[in-house]
């Protein structure tokens, strides 16, 4: 009989000892926190799942070819790697290093946008959307009407809606729109895979008007992976090939290599056109740095060359897309409502369902996050009424998991613990906002309890 456990395809060399808080300590700490889990100290934290980015744990073939890191600062032959290996798998001619995602954002709608413009996106996420705005576009989103119902099992719910695209362009004007995104997956649409046939049909719009296309491939890797298992016509190609397909419709990318870089941190911006490459380094010496190391020491550049084809391992992506659907499957099991199906790197609480008796007004994210922390030592963090105001659409709660670095064990914590909430679910209480910044307030905000 053929084995079935998936296990995690790799051994633990060097450990870090986590304890977290005492149970006790936790409601003081909390309240001190003005009940936001951001302003919580981590060594406070027992399973931290706050995100997926740049918490991964690094492999000891990254870890030796960081010892090879070339810091010199013109034509250092770890930008050579680095090129080399974003180009084997992206293809793009012209690699363009950054000290993180949002950066190659920035200089992209720098370079590409006029005020009064428009770029549209299956779902910007929130640093793709301030940095488009930022330049003086409207930036659009236009995901697909089953990816706002959280139980829907469609299997490709990051696509973007291409009847409303085509629409938008027609009434707009394509010289009105300079570009188009995809972000895959869509990590603001519950992390949810893009298929192949969204982005050949996305780009044929974009060809029929001269519009080029961008990809936002943060999770490029577990898009492929989706692809594979989801998509007819793919079951037998390698992720590579995949990823290799998704990026040969598309005239460039930006790319936060904290997420499928398997890196703790770093990015790159990618173009097949000369003159906008030369005007994005320009650009790039300003605030970057030289375009062969972009705002990032040699050291950064191998780890990301090394972490970019480890992420498309099979074995990996087999484990790691089953340990996210392991927990989304355990909770969704026991009737806990989470956005269907299991994305690639998050599982997200429906927290509207969990709390019922909770309006979004007084928080219902916020609230089932703290419970999580007070049962069990777990960090979320809130997507809904606190993070977009009156314009939240839901109000969720995610668990992202960072790649490698927790076990199954973990993941039964969690279970766990979510559990327990879900069984004094009615217990719980809203909260309302004591202090709160201008901009991005989750980030800052503090809170306090409703009385009963
Ligand atoms: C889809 C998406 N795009 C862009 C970014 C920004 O990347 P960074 O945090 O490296 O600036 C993120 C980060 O979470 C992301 O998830």
């Amino acid at each position: 009989m053929a084995i079935k456990t998936i296990i995690e395809p790799f051994r633990i060399k060097t450990v870090e000892p986590i304890h977290g808080a005492l149970r006790t300590e936790r409601p003081k700490l909390l309240d001190a926190a003005g009940y936001n889990l951001f302003l919580v100290a981590s060594e406070a934290i027992l399973i931290d799942l706050l995100t997926d980015s740049g918490t991964a744990a690094m492999s000891t073939d990254q870890w030796a070819a960081m010892m090879r890191g070339d810091e010199s600062y013109a034509g250092s032959p770890s930008f050579a790697r680095f090129r080399d290996s974003v180009q084997g798998i992206f293809g793009f001619r012209h690699v363009i290093p950054t000290h993180q995602g949002r950066a190659a954002e920035r200089i992209l709608f720098n370079v590409m946008c006029k005020k009064g413009q428009i770029v549209p996106n299956n779902t910007h996420f929130d640093t793709t959307r301030a940095n488009c705005e930022y330049a003086g576009a409207e930036a659009l989103d236009l995901p697909i009407p089953e990816a706002k119902e959280p139980a829907h099992l469609y299997p490709f719910k990051g696509n973007m809606d291409t009847a409303r695209l085509a629409e938008v362009i027609a009434r707009e004007g394509a010289n009105k729109i300079p570009l188009v995104m995809l972000t895959i997956t869509n990590n603001s649409g519950g992390g949810q895979p893009v298929s192949m046939e969204n982005i050949r049909t996305v780009k044929e719009i974009c060809r029929k008007h001269g519009i080029p296309l961008y990809i936002d491939a943060c999770r490029f890797a577990e898009n492929a992976y989706f692809i594979k298992l989801r998509e007819p016509g793919y079951a037998h190609k390698t992720p590579l090939e995949i990823a290799r397909e998704m990026f040969s419709h598309a005239d460039g990318c930006t790319m936060s290599a904290k997420k499928d870089g398997m890196a703790n941190i770093g990015g790159f911006l990618c173009t097949n056109d000369d003159i906008l490459a030369q005007q994005e380094k320009d650009l790039l010496i300003l605030t970057e740095g030289f375009p062969t190391y972009g705002g990032l020491a040699g050291r950064d550049l191998e780890a990301i060359a090394v972490g970019l084809n480890e992420a498309l391992e099979e074995e990996y992506l087999k484990y790691r897309i089953a340990s996210t659907a392991f927990l989304g499957n355990h909770i969704a099991g026991e009737g806990v409502p989470i956005v269907q199906p299991p994305g690639g790197h998050a599982i997200y609480l429906d927290a509207r369902a969990f709390l019922p008796h909770i309006p979004p007004a007084q928080f219902p994210g916020v609230a089932l996050a703290n419970e999580l922390y007070l049962e069990g030592g777990i960090r979320s963090v809130e997507i809904g009424t606190l993070m977009f105001g009156e314009h939240a659409q839901m109000d969720l709660v995610r668990l992202a998991i960072p790649r490698r670095v927790y076990t199954q064990s973990h993941i039964e914590y969690v279970v766990e613990v979510i559990l327990e909430v879900w069984r004094r679910r009615e217990r719980i209480r809203g909260y309302e906002i004591t202090h709160q910044a201008k901009f991005l307030r989750h980030f800052t905000a503090r809170l306090k309890p409703i009385p009963n």
